[in-house]
């Protein structure tokens, strides 16, 4: 186990901002991570996985563990499905490029999502009609505070719109330490109603399309709409789309009849946040290092060396103008810390 002290967080968060960790410790194996939980180092712990779901505005005073812990195996399969057991430190998109590569379905909507399949069911990723939690089976984690191994099935994970147990109920209590997901090895269900898709499949003449060109259509909507963490630092949406009652939602849609919107339920509209933002005027809006993306307002972008505190500053700004233009309050989904 190496600790290393006043470690730059730089390369470890895709938002790219400077700020350091007090100790730094990158854990390989269970066996380190319970020695590392069980040392006095600092009282306090801080679990980093892909880094792409969160905004550092200060320097993290505390022992950061980097969970590095690799390797995909199979448990179990029969003729049309199989089980795979994934560590929590496999990059995500590295994963489904093997299930692409294997003929694996069930991912294939859910390509070039940054970061790494520990933080995955955190925050129930998700896209393109797609969520984590429809191909989820269960995940193993260690506790915090008395490093036993405890299995999450996944009615205990509580899935939900960007959420879970973990990011709510027991948030820092526990660390995943790998996922099991159920994969189709035929017959893929494969979901293409979503709008881009389909128009991406058309370009490409693709009528009854593989998993493999579904996932490189995702590639290339992704890839023409967001902003690649590698060149421009970012958190991809910034923001979850508000939920409005029935009765906003018909003043709204009276004064805004054109604004997009999902019906949830009768009593419950889901409204784009990146229409609202769009609306406000912020996108492509650039205040120092610190901008709001041109091709998708909801995502916010580090130009450079904006540091986290000038990110948040233009967080609260875009929230402000949108209440007052729009009477909805729009909620971060990444991690401010
Ligand atoms: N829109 C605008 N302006 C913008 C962005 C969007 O008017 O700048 C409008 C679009 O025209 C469309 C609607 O908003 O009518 C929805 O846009 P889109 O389909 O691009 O999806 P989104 O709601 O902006 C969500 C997820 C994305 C996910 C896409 C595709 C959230 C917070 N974001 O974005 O997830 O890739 O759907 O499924 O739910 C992420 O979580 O990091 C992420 C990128």
């Amino acid at each position: 186990m190496h600790i290393e002290e006043h470690k730059s967080l730089k390369d470890y968060n895709t938002f790219n901002i400077q700020a350091t960790a007090r100790y730094f410790c990158s854990i390989g194996s269970i066996e380190d991570l319970k020695l590392a939980l069980q040392s006095n180092i600092h009282p306090d712990i801080f679990i980093l996985g892909g880094g792409s779901n969160m905004l550092l505005t200060k320097n993290i005073e505390a022992l950061v563990l980097h969970i590095n812990l690799k390797g995909i195996n199979i448990i179990s399969e029969d003729k049309n499905s199989v089980i795979l057991n994934v560590m929590a430190g496999e990059n995500w998109h590295e994963f489904v490029q093997y299930c692409m590569n294997n003929d694996y379905g069930g991912v294939e909507n859910l390509s070039l999502i940054p970061g790494n399949v520990g933080t995955a069911p955190i925050q129930n990723i998700g896209a393109y009609g797609v969520e984590l939690k429809d191909v989820f089976l269960d995940c193993n984690t260690l506790s915090i505070e008395n490093q036993f191994e405890k299995k999450f099935t996944k009615e205990e994970c509580k899935f939900a719109y960007r959420n879970s147990v973990f990011k709510d109920q027991i948030k820092g209590k526990y660390i995943i330490t790998s996922v099991n997901f159920k994969l189709t090895k035929n017959d893929h269900k494969k979901i293409i109603d979503y709008g881009s898709i389909r128009d991406e499949l058309k370009k490409n003449n693709s009528h009854s399309p593989s998993i493999k060109e579904i996932s490189e259509a995702v590639i290339n909507i992704r890839e023409s709409k967001l902003p690649n963490p590698k060149n421009i630092g970012n958190s991809g949406s910034f923001f979850k789309n508000p939920t409005i009652n029935n009765i906003q939602f018909e003043k709204f849609n009276k004064k805004f009849p054109k604004a997009p919107f999902y019906k949830l339920s009768e009593f419950e509209f889901k409204i784009p946040a990146g229409w609202l933002i769009e609306k406000s005027g912020f996108k492509g809006q650039r205040f120092g290092d610190a901008g709001v993306h041109k091709n998708q307002a909801l995502v916010l972008v580090n130009y450079g060396n904006a540091s986290g505190k000038e990110i948040l500053e233009l967080a609260e700004k875009i929230q402000t103008k949108v209440k007052k233009d729009f009477n909805i309050l729009i909620e971060p989904e990444v991690n401010i810390v």
